[in-house]
């Protein structure tokens, strides 16, 4: 019998994983004033310091790559004190915990940035839909096309970002190219239409990921460095003229950098639509892979019994169920996640979700 299961250990550059279960990152906006972390986000990290690897919520990575209420963010030290009693805390537990860096572009308002600026992009489209303001919905506004110089701010903001992470105690950062923010409306060719160096070809729309990366590596082994790419996911209004052959390039690219994991959130998160073929990726790709997207106990345990990939984020179950790895050991069900309390508000919904060894104790 293979020796791998999700509940087997496995090492990602230098830690070693108790298990290949992950909590995925997700935005719970819930940091105060200053883009702080608080108190409350330090126990909702502690409780769930059973996984065997957490990646945190994105966290932007200067005031002007902020996207909604409520994130928090990597670039001052206020930021990192807060940071710091998360990292302890998860490692008071035994266990490991990524930040995840992002940059939010188009998918802002100028309500939630610095000097009311128009958000950024690497062209002049803007997504369909609305943006998260403090006076609720607002429609997207047609972002402003970076210029060169204004990219390399950038990419010396995660350089800021990747320093505070390491000073914040991390074991190591992810970088969010995924899901229609900043890097990845560079990759994607719906997003990018520029003409110069950052577009046009894909080697050409890789290389603002490139450039972030290297920034990064300056700060961290590339080792405790991980990328997460969605080829085909449609949220934040995104596209692809051919995601398979697209995202096959980057992936092959990322393998000289020797990274702690490849994170690919699989299909659509805005359907059960999957036009692209995974295990084809998986294998185009030479080290560890983390998959994630609707999984459960069971496709996670076919999937990592296959090779289809050596870890598995889950999401919404590690909202809901802080025990997830007992839960998922035991047989055991789940509590229900509440949608409601997902995005802001208190302790209700975030450090509530009760641990079944409290359920039995209360019942018996
Ligand atoms: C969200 O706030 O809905 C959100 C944030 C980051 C993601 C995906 C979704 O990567």
């Amino acid at each position: 019998m293979s020796a791998k299961d999700l509940f087997s250990a496995v090492t990602i550059g230098n830690l070693k994983l108790k298990n290949r279960m992950v909590m995925a990152p997700m935005t719970r906006n819930r940091a105060t004033e200053g883009a702080i972390p608080q108190a409350m986000n330090v126990e909702y990290y502690r409780q769930r310091a059973s996984a065997g690897l957490i990646i945190t919520e994105a966290s932007q990575v200067s005031a002007a790559g902020v996207g909604y209420p409520g994130t928090p963010g990597i670039y001052n030290e206020q930021q990192v004190a807060g940071w710091q009693k998360i990292t302890d805390a998860v490692h008071e537990e035994g266990g490991h915990i990524y930040i995840q860096l992002w940059y939010c572009g188009r998918i802002s308002h100028p309500d939630l940035l610095p000097d009311n600026q128009t958000p950024v992009a690497p062209s002049a489209i803007r997504p369909e839909g609305e943006a998260i303001t403090y006076e609720g919905m607002k429609a997207f506004v047609e972002p402003r096309a970076l210029e060169i110089n204004e990219i390399q701010e950038i990419v010396s903001q995660y350089k800021n970002a990747a320093q505070m992470a390491k000073q914040a105690g991390f074991d190591g950062v992810e970088i969010h190219a995924a899901n229609g923010y900043l890097i990845d409306q560079f990759l994607r060719d719906g997003t990018n239409t520029r003409s110069d160096e950052y577009g046009g070809n894909k080697k050409n729309r890789m290389r603002f990921l490139n450039q972030v990366l290297e920034a990064v590596l300056e700060v961290w082994p590339s080792n405790s460095v991980g990328i997460r790419l969605t080829p085909e996911n449609s949220f934040n209004s995104m596209s692809d003229s051919d995601p398979q052959a697209h995202f096959n390039y980057f992936i092959t690219q990322l393998n000289t950098r020797n990274l702690a994991y490849l994170h690919l959130l699989e299909g659509d998160m805005m359907s059960a639509a999957r036009n692209v073929d995974y295990r084809a990726l998986r294998d185009a790709y030479d080290g560890i892979y983390m998959a994630n997207n609707g999984y459960d106990k069971t496709r996670a345990q076919t999937a990592i019994a296959n090779a289809d990939c050596d870890l598995v984020a889950f999401g919404i179950p590690y909202l809901a169920n802080p025990d997830l790895l007992y839960r998922y050991q035991n047989d055991q069900a789940l509590n229900e996640a509440d949608p409601v309390t997902f995005y802001g508000g208190d302790e209700a919904g975030y450090t509530d979700y009760p641990f079944i060894k409290e359920e039995i104790a209360e019942t018996a």
